[in-house]
């Protein structure tokens, strides 16, 4: 196909054998969430633009070189979504989930999209489980929310992940880090462009990952040197129930992110089996989101788990997706007769909760008996022109090769007695 379609530049499609362990980290994250009594959102794919312009910060990466922008046909400036917390709170705001119960709880599941320069585990389409707690400014809730994700890991039954763990302090102690940094900065030697950066937003900088930017950084101050007392007293207290609950962390002092919302709590798991991009999931709390979008004062916090580079991890360390076969019975009918009754019969097999599927397309008796070696079924029911007359046709057990006759008044019950 000279001239055929591709999937665009840093995206993929998930198909057959890899897609089971797609679903299988997806439905991990989603049970930690659920566990935790999160419940489910879905906002639209694409936003203002202005709400992640303004939620996400308008001198980062995601907002300046980033996002997927464009006008719609009314000409309104509509973004596909980076990111989900923005989004999040705006639809808490919007809806005023908040005048309830506190902490509001939710999860997603779903695509977004970052124009990035592809590598491996960074592409421009990829899959986030999100959950957020709004409404609440309760460091237990930020400890929740890291055991969760721990427990997630554990479950898919991840050995290499390793939790980095800082506090970014609040608006009564930010900016004195923030000028501490700054003037820290402005004494060192930098390109124009970091120059920059450290008028703009220095807390940036800390993330340079260039080795001579990292040595120049070996001497700056500590934003965990630079807490409040309440911010201090709220970290100290995330710390200790994750020290309670078994749940290792390392201390990162200079962990940063990129996303401009944060506040007090900040996290990122990485995993050790990765190259560049082994950072596999994040989040912190974001107590002044709300208000930068337009709503009230509403602390909150949350995390987003990476599908695609989890999957990457758990390719990583060898671990299969549980095998499921495909049907439980396929059926092999010999004849235009046998196909119809055939046809009824797996619609029942179906509708009785049995996975069945048929052979389709004319195929000779060897032809259709490799189609049933191949879907992975439990059984083939063999049925004959012959066998319509008796009642009566033949399931072949594809495991041991065993065959015995089934009647066809019977079948559902006998095939559900044997897959017991
Ligand atoms: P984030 O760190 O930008 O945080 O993204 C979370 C995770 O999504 C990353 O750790 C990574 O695994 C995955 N990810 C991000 N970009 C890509 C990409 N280009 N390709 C593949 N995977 C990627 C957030 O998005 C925040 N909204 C998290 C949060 C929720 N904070 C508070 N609540």
């Amino acid at each position: 196909m000279a001239d055929g379609y591709q999937a665009p530049k840093g995206t993929y499609d998930l198909l057959p054998p890899d897609s089971p362990l797609a679903l299988m980290v997806r439905t991990a994250m989603i049970a930690a969430a659920r566990s935790g009594g999160y419940e489910y959102i879905e906002t639209p794919v694409f936003e203002d633009t202005g709400l992640f312009a303004r939620g996400v910060g308008e001198s980062t990466d995601v907002v300046t070189k980033e996002m997927y922008t464009f006008d719609d046909r009314g000409g309104r400036s509509v973004t596909l979504r980076p990111e989900g917390t923005a989004p999040a709170v705006r639809s808490v705001i919007e809806h005023g989930l908040a005048r309830g119960q506190l902490p509001v709880k939710l999860y997603y599941s779903g695509p977004f999209f970052r124009y990035e320069r592809p590598q491996a585990g960074r592409y421009r389409h990829f899959w986030q489980v999100g959950a957020e707690a709004v409404g609440t400014e309760d460091p237990a809730v930020d400890a929740e929310l890291i055991v969760l994700a721990a427990d997630a890991y554990r479950t898919l039954g991840l050995t290499r992940v390793r939790l980095l763990l800082n506090s970014l302090g609040c608006r009564e102690c930010r900016p004195a880090y923030r000028a501490a940094l700054q003037d820290y900065l402005r004494g060192v030697e930098l390109d124009p462009e970091t120059r920059r950066r450290v008028e703009e937003n220095p807390l940036r900088v800390l993330d340079d990952k260039r080795p001579h930017i990292q040595a120049l950084l070996a001497d700056a101050p500590l934003v965990t040197d630079h807490l409040c007392a309440a911010c201090k007293a709220f970290h100290e207290e995330v710390r200790r129930l994750l020290t309670d609950t078994g749940v290792e962390f390392t201390d990162d002092p200079r962990l940063v992110r990129g996303l401009d919302y944060y506040t007090r709590t900040l996290f990122e798991f990485v995993h050790t089996g990765l190259g560049a991009q082994s950072a596999i999931g994040g989040g912190g709390r974001y107590d002044g989101l709300s208000e930068l979008i337009g709503g009230p004062s509403l602390p909150g916090v949350g995390w987003a788990l990476g599908v695609d580079r989890t999957v990457l991890a758990v390719r990583a360390e060898n671990i299969a997706a549980p095998e499921h076969a495909r049907v439980a019975v396929f059926a092999v009918p010999l004849g235009e007769d046998a196909r119809r009754t055939a046809f009824l019969l797996i619609t029942r097999l179906r509708r009785a909760g049995v996975s069945a599927d048929l052979a389709y397309g004319q195929r000779g008796l060897k032809g259709a008996m490799k189609a049933a070696d191949r879907s992975g079924a439990h059984y083939a029911l063999i049925i004959g022109e012959r066998d319509l007359a008796t009642g009566v046709a033949q399931l072949k057990d594809l495991t041991t090769g065993d065959q015995e006759p089934v009647e066809l008044d019977r079948l559902v019950a006998t095939v559900k007695e044997k897959l017991q």
